[in-house]
């Protein structure tokens, strides 16, 4: 075992490192790894450019005691203190073509690759399909995690498999769709596996033949109004509608929707709707109703208020914000008082989105 244990930050940094090697920084601060920008720190932290890191890792005994929290771009996680353990901060690049076939082209791109940078090379590319999900903040490994989505497209929809490494065993694991058990901002990795894996690669099949996704409101209205409707123009749109009515983390901390949108009964829906008419929903193929937990926060009046520096975004309600200096507790306590709200006036149930640790 090559690893080294330095203490404080910033450690020297190794040179002429073997592959498996990693260095292990102390007190080390994750300010720069949560999109919310919770000012919070982990006991421990490595970082991760080589896979054969991950094995290493396992295989280290004083590592295998500590708890351990995997973080990609920090975009879907509520850090709410100080992490007691040891932070796996994932920067493993690479983005290559892998296979050709008559339909489609297999992409694989490396867990730490940056989600926007990845959909805006691969449409440079011609690897068309992605356009949907521009401007999504995080990494490629996350993507799976909470199967991203936005403007009528799953990532999910686009997945062809990915690499993981279990932390317990540091033995590689494949995981092709069915064993994701993709869902609604949900996965196998959001459930039983969570804090298993670290993802190393992810590989994506774009098809050859492009079809746009462009029913979705706020998209079609922009490209009525330029006239195009082909990858660049969907691409444009999205990075205008999500301009325009989401933050951006780098000027005021959050992690996209805060909850998710909720699913209930027909029955449950037409009871809401004989009250409230203007609900916003979507039927769902089962029967059920998709509510837009944005329009429900909305009408509870929380839109722009706020609890401290933790505040509702005053464009989209279902964004939580972190206005400078909160905790990740007080967004919690935010939270709850929506939650609270939305279930006496409609007695419904949100479920927060991010992970909250
Ligand atoms: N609405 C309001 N008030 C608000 C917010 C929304 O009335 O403050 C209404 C809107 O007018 C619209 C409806 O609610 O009629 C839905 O709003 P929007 O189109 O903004 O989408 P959303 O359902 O709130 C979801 C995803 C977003 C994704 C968009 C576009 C979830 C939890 N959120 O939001 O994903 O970008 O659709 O597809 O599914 C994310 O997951 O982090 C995220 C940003």
């Amino acid at each position: 075992m090559l690893s080294r244990f330095a203490q404080g930050h910033p450690p020297i940094l190794t040179s002429a490192c073997s592959m498996s090697e990693f260095q292990l920084f102390s007190d080390y601060p994750l300010l720069a790894h949560n999109t919310f920008g919770f000012d919070v720190r982990a006991k421990h932290a490595v970082r991760l450019t080589e896979e054969a890191q991950i094995p290493a890792l396992a295989r280290n005994a004083r590592l295998n005691g500590m708890r351990q929290l995997v973080l990609g771009g920090g975009s879907n996680v509520v850090l709410t203190r100080n992490f007691d353990g040891v932070a796996l901060l994932v920067e493993l690049r690479g983005r290559r073509v892998i296979h050709k076939d008559h339909d489609a082209v297999l992409v694989e791109a490396g867990a730490g690759e940056n989600w926007h940078e990845f959909v805006a090379w691969a449409l440079s590319q011609g690897l068309l399909g992605l356009e949907n999900l521009a401007l999504i903040p995080g990494t490629v490994g996350a993507a799976p995690i909470q199967n991203i989505g936005a403007y009528g497209l799953e990532m999910g929809e686009r997945f062809e498999r990915l690499r993981a490494i279990e932390l317990s065993t540091g033995e590689t694991r494949e995981f092709d769709r069915d064993a994701c058990a993709f869902g609604y901002r949900d996965s196998f990795f959001k459930q039983e596996g969570r804090g298993r894996f670290v993802i190393v690669s992810v590989t994506f099949r774009l098809p050859k033949a492009w079809t746009p996704r462009a029913d979705y409101a706020d998209i079609a209205r922009v490209l009525e109004t330029s006239g195009a409707n082909n990858p660049q123009a969907i691409f444009d749109a999205v990075v205008a509608v999500r301009q325009a009515k989401l933050p951006d983390w780098r000027v005021l901390g959050n992690a996209g929707s805060f909850f998710k949108n909720p699913v209930v009964s027909a029955a449950a829906f037409n009871a809401l709707k004989a009250l409230e008419p203007e609900l916003v929903s979507y039927r769902q193929q089962d029967g059920q109703f998709k509510l837009a937990a944005g329009w429900l926060i909305d009408r509870c009046g929380w839109k722009g208020r706020a609890i401290g520096a933790a505040a509702v975004h005053d464009r989209q309600a279902l964004v939580l914000v972190n206005r400078g200096g909160a905790s990740g507790a007080q967004i919690l306590e935010l939270a709850d008082a929506i939650k609270r709200d939305v279930h006496a006036r409609f007695a419904v149930e949100l479920e927060a989105e991010p992970v909250c640790l």
